[in-house]
């Protein structure tokens, strides 16, 4: 809509997890890389925490688009607001499993355990590692569902893991997870991921303007403090501050955006 006027190719502070748009802050780098190396050296499972926000479900993403797919069979478990039954179907579905059950009986429950430990030894036998990523985890506060992810980590041959499992969510499923201490030992790795610092927010509005196709000065020097206070240095606050700037200075035919049409988008911390 006003990308043609701001001299951008795309918009740039969509709020969707596109890798594409990764700012490598030092921290989503450091992040990163312990994901990648968890999956790497076939870890039993891994923890990412942070404020809602800051860039969880980005670096998952990101990380899956990094994976060489002849080498890792992978399943990213967005939503899973389910039983434990409905979890492990998922998991086994989006793995490749095509034949499972319906219905929810334990008997169809020992098929889709079954069908899963015959996926993760076919990939194993095939020189595949498998991943999968349970994002927004925070959500499973059922004790059940936490014991059944225990036990996919107990698929092991020789001393080595049939499946790296990485956990997403915010803050407070790190106490969930301590709280179920044989979970918790198996975590190879534990990352939090915080807010953004002041010169960070900079540079990230800069990079995502640039990545949106302008290296133009769209933004006046005096705003990124302000968006920054505003924001909170949360990316997923600071996008939405920066898309309704430009909608509104487009509006009204503004040459750059100023504090002024910053302070006009009303968007504060509380909000
Ligand atoms: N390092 C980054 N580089 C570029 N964009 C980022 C970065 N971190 C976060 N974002 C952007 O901020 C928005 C929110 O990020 P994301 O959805 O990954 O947060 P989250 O931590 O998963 O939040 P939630 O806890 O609500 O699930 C996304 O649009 C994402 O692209
Ligand atoms: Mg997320």
């Amino acid at each position: 809509m006003y990308e043609q006027y701001w001299g951008l190719t795309e918009k740039p502070f969509e709020n969707m997890p596109n890798p594409d748009f990764l700012y490598n802050s030092q921290q989503h780098e450091e992040g990163l890389s312990r994901l990648l190396y968890i999956v790497s050296e076939g870890k039993g499972a891994g923890l990412l925490t942070g404020v809602f926000g800051c860039g969880k479900t980005l670096l998952g993403r990101t990380l899956f688009k990094e994976l060489d797919r002849d080498i890792y069979k992978t399943a990213f478990i967005s939503n899973p607001y389910l039983n434990y039954e409905e979890l492990l179907m998922h998991i086994a579905y989006n793995l490749g499993a095509r034949d499972l059950p319906r219905r929810k009986q334990e008997v169809l429950m020992n098929v889709v355990v079954e069908r899963l430990s015959e996926i993760l030894e076919n990939n194993m036998r095939d020189g595949k590692k498998t991943v999968v990523v349970i994002d927004e985890a925070h959500v499973i506060t059922d004790r059940q569902v936490w014991e059944e992810l225990r036990l996919l980590l107990n698929f092991q041959l020789e001393n080595q893991f049939m499946l790296t499992l990485l956990i997403l969510g915010q803050p407070e499923l790190k106490a969930i997870i301590d709280s179920n201490k044989q979970f918790s030992q198996r975590i190879a790795v534990k990352f939090h991921l915080g807010p953004l610092t002041k010169q960070q927010t900079h540079e990230y509005i800069l990079h995502r303007l640039k990545v949106g196709g302008s290296n133009k000065r769209i933004f006046a020097p005096a705003t990124f403090d302000l968006i920054y206070k505003k924001s909170g240095g949360i990316p997923r606050r600071i996008n939405h501050i920066c898309d309704l700037a430009l909608f509104a200075g487009f509006g009204k035919n503004a040459p750059m955006i100023n504090e002024a049409l910053i302070n006009e988008v009303g968007f504060d911390l509380e909000d």
